[in-house]
C-alpha cells in the first residue's frame, strides 16, 4: 500500500437533497398558507427554482436556518409574461413548465449552454394534452417560447421516457386541471412529486399493477400547508461513499440520508460489489425513508447494472464509474442512453476523462464496459473538462483526492448547482 495515500474519516450530514428541495418550493406554493421547509439545498439550482416561483408572485423567505414558502393555493399563482432563466437546471425547466402550463402564460424559457442542448420536446408533448404548448414548434431545446392553456384539459397519458421529470411536470399540470387525469408509467423512477403532494393533501391515488404505476389526480383540490424536512442527499451521498469505499482504511458516516427505494439503487449495486456499507437508525420524515449510511474501506468486485435498474440510479453513474474503475473484473453497464442527455453526455464525459488516466473503459450508445486497473497514468500534468457537468466535476475530484494528485478541472465551479459545500466536506474527512 502506499503509505503517501490519504484516508477519509468521520461523520458527517449533507445538504437536503436536490429533487425534494426543487418540489418542497413548487409544490408548497399550491398550499393553503405557509410552508416551512428544513434543510432546504441552497444551491444553485434550487435558487433557479426559487427565482422562477417568485416571478409567478410566490413569496419565500429565509428566516435562521429554514425557508418558508407562502403558498398561493392550487391554481394560485400571480399573473407574468417574460424569460424564465432556469440556469443548468433541467428540473426548475421541466417541472415549471409542467405548473404553469394550465395557466394562459407567454413565457420564454431560457438556460445556460448545458442546458440549452437538452431535450425539452418530452415534456412538451406531454403538456400539449394539457392544452399547452411552445414556438417555435417542434424544437427540442431552449430558447423557446412556451404558451400555456386557457383551462387545463383533463387527460390520460402513458409515460413514454423514464423521467421523474416529466411524470412530476405532468402532476403539476393535473394538480390544476378540472375533473381527474391517469398517468401509466411503466417504469419506475422517483416518487417524490407523489409523495409530497399526498402527504399535503392533494388528491391523488398511486395504483401499483406488477411493472407498471397508474397514478390519477382529481385536480383543483386543496392542499394543506405542513412543515417539510429535506433529508440529506443520496446522490451527493455517493461520492463520500466511493471516497471512502476505495481509499485505504477509510470509515464514513453520513447522517439522515434519504433512503427512497426508488433512489437506492446504487445501494443495491454497491452491496453486489461487495462493498461494506450499513444502514442505520430507517425512520419515516413527511412520508419519505430516511437513515445513516456507515461506509468502510472495501475489496470491491466489478458487476453487471441491467436497464431496469437505470433509473433508481441515473444520477450515480458517474461516481459509480469512478468505484467500477477500482473493483476486480469487468464490469458492464446496460440501457444507460439517458445519461447521454444530462447536463453534459455522461457517458462521453467520463470517458474522455478516464481513457488519458489509463483507464480501460469502453462504450457503446447506451452501455459502458469498465475493467478495474491496478494504477493509474499520472506522470504529466491531469486536466479534465467537466462541461458544465456539476457530477463529471465531483467524480473526478473524488478520484483526484483518493490518488492524492491534484487535477485541474475545467467548469468545475458547477458543483455549486448541487453542493456548494462538497470540497469542504471532503476536506472534513481527509486525514493524511
Ligand atoms: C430528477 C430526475 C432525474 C435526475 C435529475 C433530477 C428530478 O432526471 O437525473 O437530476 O428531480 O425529478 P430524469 O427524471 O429526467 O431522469
Amino acid at each position: 500500500m502506499d503509505k503517501k495515500l490519504p484516508k477519509f474519516k468521520g461523520v458527517i450530514s449533507l445538504p437536503g437533497d436536490k429533487s425534494i428541495s426543487h418540489r418542497s418550493l413548487i409544490i408548497g406554493s399550491q398550499a393553503t398558507g405557509i410552508v416551512k421547509v428544513s434543510n432546504l439545498l441552497e444551491s444553485a439550482d434550487v435558487f433557479s427554482t426559487m427565482n422562477a416561483l417568485r416571478k409567478f408572485g410566490v413569496n419565500i423567505f429565509k428566516k435562521g436556518k429554514d425557508y418558508y414558502v407562502y403558498g398561493l393555493v392550487v391554481g394560485g399563482l400571480k399573473e407574468y409574461n417574460g424569460t424564465l432563466n432556469c440556469g443548468n437546471s433541467g428540473t426548475t425547466a421541466r417541472l415549471m413548465m409542467g405548473l404553469i402550463s394550465t395557466y394562459p402564460v407567454k413565457i420564454k424559457f431560457t438556460g445556460d449552454k448545458s442546458l440549452s442542448k437538452r431535450p425539452m420536446q418530452r415534456v412538451i408533448n406531454l403538456l400539449r394534452e394539457f392544452g399547452a404548448n411552445a414556438l417555435p414548434e417542434n424544437k427540442n431545446t431552449m430558447p423557446f417560447t412556451f404558451l400555456g392553456s386557457y383551462v387545463g384539459l383533463q387527460n390520460d397519458q402513458k409515460l413514454k421516457v423514464p423521467s421523474a421529470q416529466l411524470k412530476s411536470a405532468w402532476c403539476l399540470a393535473a394538480l390544476n386541471t378540472k375533473g381527474i387525469s391517469t398517468l401509466e408509467e411503466p417504469f419506475e423512477t422517483r416518487d417524490h412529486t407523489e409523495i409530497m403532494l399526498k402527504y399535503l393533501g392533494a388528491n391523488i391515488t398511486v395504483k401499483k399493477k406488477k411493472n407498471k404505476k397508474i397514478i390519477s389526480i382529481f385536480g383543483k383540490h386543496p392542499m394543506d400547508a405542513k412543515d417539510i424536512s429535506v433529508p440529506g442527499d443520496i446522490s451527493s451521498a455517493a461520492f463520500m461513499m466511493v471516497l471512502a469505499l476505495i481509499s485505504k482504511n477509510s470509515k464514513v458516516t453520513i447522517k439522515n440520508v434519504l433512503l427512497n427505494p426508488t433512489r437506492t439503487g446504487i445501494l443495491d449495486v454497491f452491496k453486489k460489489m461487495r462493498a461494506k456499507i450499513k444502514i442505520k437508525n430507517k425512520k419515516i420524515i413527511c412520508g419519505e425513508i430516511v437513515g445513516d449510511l456507515e461506509v468502510q474501506s472495501s475489496n470491491l468486485k466489478a458487476t453487471t447494472v441491467t436497464e431496469k435498474m437505470a433509473p433508481r440510479l441515473i444520477d450515480e453513474y458517474p461516481i459509480l464509474f469512478i468505484a467500477a474503475c477500482f473493483a476486480k473484473g469487468t464490469s458492464n453497464f446496460k440501457g444507460i442512453e439517458e445519461l447521454r442527455v444530462k447536463e453534459s453526455d455522461r457517458i462521453k464525459s467520463m470517458e474522455d476523462g478516464l481513457k488519458p488516466l489509463g483507464a480501460k473503459i469502453t462504450s457503446t450508445k447506451s452501455s459502458v464496459k469498465i475493467t478495474g486497473v491496478q494504477s493509474f497514468k499520472l506522470n504529466k500534468k491531469i486536466k479534465i473538462d467537466a462541461k458544465g457537468d456539476h457530477r463529471i466535476a465531483m467524480s473526478f475530484y473524488v478520484l483526484s483526492q483518493v490518488l492524492n494528485k491534484s487535477f485541474k478541472i475545467k467548469d468545475f465551479n458547477y458543483v455549486k448547482t448541487s453542493f456548494p459545500s462538497f470540497t469542504k466536506t471532503i476536506n472534513k474527512l481527509r486525514q493524511n
